[in-house]
């Protein structure tokens, strides 16, 4: 993919995230990986109203080079790339139902979500842990998030929302819309001890879907 190409998709599935309430106001930010670098969605920006060539650009080392501001969270991105080395995209959003679930004191923050459904697992994987709370743009959340990375495609900043890796943009905003979708299954089915996945089910996801 060329990338004007790679910038247009990011306008585009922004826009799409946007529009079906994913995203709300200027909430969240998206960034995907070049040869040379990275680009992110600038900082106070709607997801639905982005401008290709306007996009912040960011060197190899997180360095901002080029187009408007970038977000404030780039130590977030930052964090998933270092922690994943074939992550090639990174999807924060504050959807609605997964930041539920990063609200509630008592599910296992280890693995807030279980798996309910085999597109959870195949998207985001067998494990989601919640973060602590930081401030939105507060470094300090970096180590947190990059320690929580290492071992899970997504992570749970709590009271806050996702953030989401993928090998590539759409595989990143899919799996983000799954973990939406799975949270708000959890949400409905959390008092009823809905049947989950077996562990052997689990794996055979992992091991057909990789
Ligand atoms: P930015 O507008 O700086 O990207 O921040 C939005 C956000 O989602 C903060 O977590």
């Amino acid at each position: 993919m060329t990338e004007a190409e790679t910038r247009r998709l990011l306008v585009d599935l922004s826009a799409s995230l946007f529009a079906r309430g994913f995203s709300v106001g200027t909430a969240g930010n998206i960034s995907v990986r070049l040869p040379d670098g990275y680009l992110i969605t600038p900082t106070n920006s709607s997801l639905g109203r982005l401008d290709p060539a306007r996009l912040a650009r960011l060197d190899a080392a997180f360095a901002h080079v080029d187009g408007e501001v970038p977000s404030k969270e780039v130590f977030m991105h930052r964090a998933m790339y270092t922690a994943r080395a074939e992550a090639g995209a990174v999807v924060h959003l504050h959807s609605t139902m997964a930041t539920a679930v990063a609200c509630l004191p008592d599910v296992d923050a280890a693995n807030p979500i279980p798996p309910l459904t085999p597109y959870f697992v195949m998207r985001v994987g067998r494990r989601m842990p919640v973060v602590p709370y930081f401030r939105p743009g507060d470094p300090a959340m970096e180590p947190a998030i990059h320690a929580a990375a290492r071992d899970a495609r997504a992570v749970l900043l709590a009271n806050h929302g996702p953030v989401v890796s993928g090998r590539t943009l759409a595989d990143a905003v899919h799996a983000a819309e799954e973990l939406e979708e799975a949270a708000k299954l959890f949400l409905l089915l959390r008092r009823d001890n809905p049947r989950l996945l077996t562990a052997a089910q689990v794996a055979d996801l992992l091991a057909t879907f990789r």
